[in-house]
């Protein structure tokens, strides 16, 4: 029977008969690649799921058992995964490379490995280079099942003999099925591997853990167009260069996608931030101009983090603009906000603009510390001791009032800060008694108030 031939967009997984140079789905530029489809016959052989097997049902019928999980013992993890891992789900964990994927699923293992039966492929190492990496992780489960394998087949039938609870693979990427012209890393091998992994999950109540490698501009083909088949996607994120590392569920049908967990890269591995605010404030620079304290909430907990800003005269030609940890288009739009309602004139100056510790902030509430932490180095001059602040900005420079306000000045009063600029919005008043709250209309009031 004759192949057929699809197109899929690796942004956002749009499937069409012929090339796009520009996806119709996303809008995004050479993302299509092809992908050859099984022919019906030789899907069925492969596919599991019997056809007509299925019949409607009437939901208050289905038994749905009791949702069993796994603990992973890191206390930051099994939150992400809305209370540890579901029995049966399949969960992708995406980042880039050297970010601490393999680490912190070899760790997972080690708590999880004693209540189930674990079994770990991994297509990027040797045995003898896992056994080195466990070790410096402290890990001694006797019982962890370890397969260096790329081939598919060979995966599936060595799990099938074992028949774990939970398996890893890591990477997708690197998996290969042998009947695929394809190369390893492609969108056709990595589509066809998974959907044999899934069906595995589904079929058996396996959990299955599958690492996905991602670029910096998240284009390499993999993590998105899986996004839609797995459970659970969790992105781990942060600059490899320092400590932090931020782990957030981008996907989650057994729970939030609000929260994140914050690890900490040792020479022992990845360690849980129990206090993330505190080690984001570490070495905050005291009396120097260009930083401001923001809080932001990700998700039920508020974090805080020092916004770094360092405008500086250009030299030649057009400004240059950075944005490390914060959005880029946000910033700009800030600095037109700046010129045009404080007058700040910027356009002849480059900005830099940092978030410390390598976490991204993406909340609007950011807005206004950004601000700030600019406009302070614009005119070299520190802010006070002790302020720190949140608030979205309008296009009109107004101040627009945030959600969670009273658990972002307790955990900034918790943290050993005063006062805190905040835009117009009602709060309790007990607040007031413990902090010098300064509620201000726009972003030139908040200026006029702090530098
Ligand atoms: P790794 O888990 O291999 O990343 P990924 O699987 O996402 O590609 O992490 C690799 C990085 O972590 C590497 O740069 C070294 C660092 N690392 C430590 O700092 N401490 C450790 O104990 C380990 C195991 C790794
Ligand atoms: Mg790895």
């Amino acid at each position: 029977m004759k192949q057929k031939t699809v197109y899929l967009c690796s942004e956002c997984g749009y499937e069409a008969p012929k090339w796009y140079g520009k996806c119709p789905s996303c809008g995004a530029w050479n993302t299509m690649s092809e992908f050859k489809v099984q022919p019906e016959s030789a899907a069925r052989g492969t596919n599991t799921f019997q056809r007509g097997a299925s019949r409607p049902t009437l939901l208050r019928d289905i038994e749905s058992g009791d949702e069993t999980r796994f603990y992973s013992g890191i206390g930051e993890l099994d939150r992400v995964l809305g209370g540890g891992a579901v029995h049966g789900s399949f969960v992708l964990v995406g980042g880039e490379p050297g970010i601490g994927k393999s680490t912190l699923l070899l760790q997972m293992c080690q708590e999880m490995c004693k209540s189930a039966r674990v079994l770990y492929v991994s297509g990027e190492e040797s045995l003898r280079q896992i056994k080195l990496r466990a070790a410096r992780l402290k890990i001694s489960s006797p019982d962890l099942y370890i397969l260096a394998e790329t081939d598919m087949e060979q995966i599936i039938s060595e799990t099938e003999m074992l028949a774990p609870d939970i398996l890893i693979v890591d990477s997708i990427q690197t998996v290969y099925k042998r009947d695929l012209t394809a190369a390893p890393g492609g969108t056709t091998q990595i589509k066809e591997c998974a959907m044999s992994l899934m069906q595995y999950a589904k079929n058996k109540n396996v959990t299955i853990f599958i690492v996905g490698h991602v670029n910096k501009e998240g284009t390499l083909a993999g993590p998105k167009i899986l996004e839609h088949m797995v459970d659970c996607v969790l992105y781990f994120e942060g600059e490899t260069t320092g400590p932090f590392r931020c782990l957030r569920a981008a996907k989650n049908r057994y729970g939030s996608t609000n929260e994140i967990g914050v690890f900490e890269m040792s020479d022992h591995g990845l360690v849980e931030v129990q206090n993330p605010s505190a080690a984001m404030l570490a070495g905050h620079p005291q009396g120097a101009s260009g930083n401001c304290i923001a809080c932001v909430m990700e998700g039920s907990r508020p974090l805080l983090a020092e916004v770094q800003a360092l405008a500086a005269k250009t030299q030649f030609g057009v400004p240059r603009r950075t944005a490390a940890g914060v959005d880029y288009n946000r910033m700009v739009l800030l600095l037109a906000i700046l010129e045009k309602r404080c007058g700040l004139f910027l356009s002849s100056s480059d900005v830099y603009v940092n978030v410390v510790g390598g976490m991204r902030l993406d909340e609007p509430a950011v807005d206004l510390p950004m601000v700030l932490a600019i406009a302070s180095s614009f005119r070299d001059k520190p802010l006070p001791e002790g302020v720190m602040s949140f608030g979205e900005v309008g296009l009109t420079g107004e101040l627009r009032a945030v959600s969670n306000a009273a658990q972002r000045i307790n955990e900034a009063y918790r943290l050993g800060f005063h006062t805190c600029i905040m835009p117009m919005q009602d709060i309790d008043e007990e607040l007031t008694r413990s902090m010098n709250i300064v509620r201000v209309k726009t972003v030139a009031d908040a200026i006029r108030a702090v530098l």
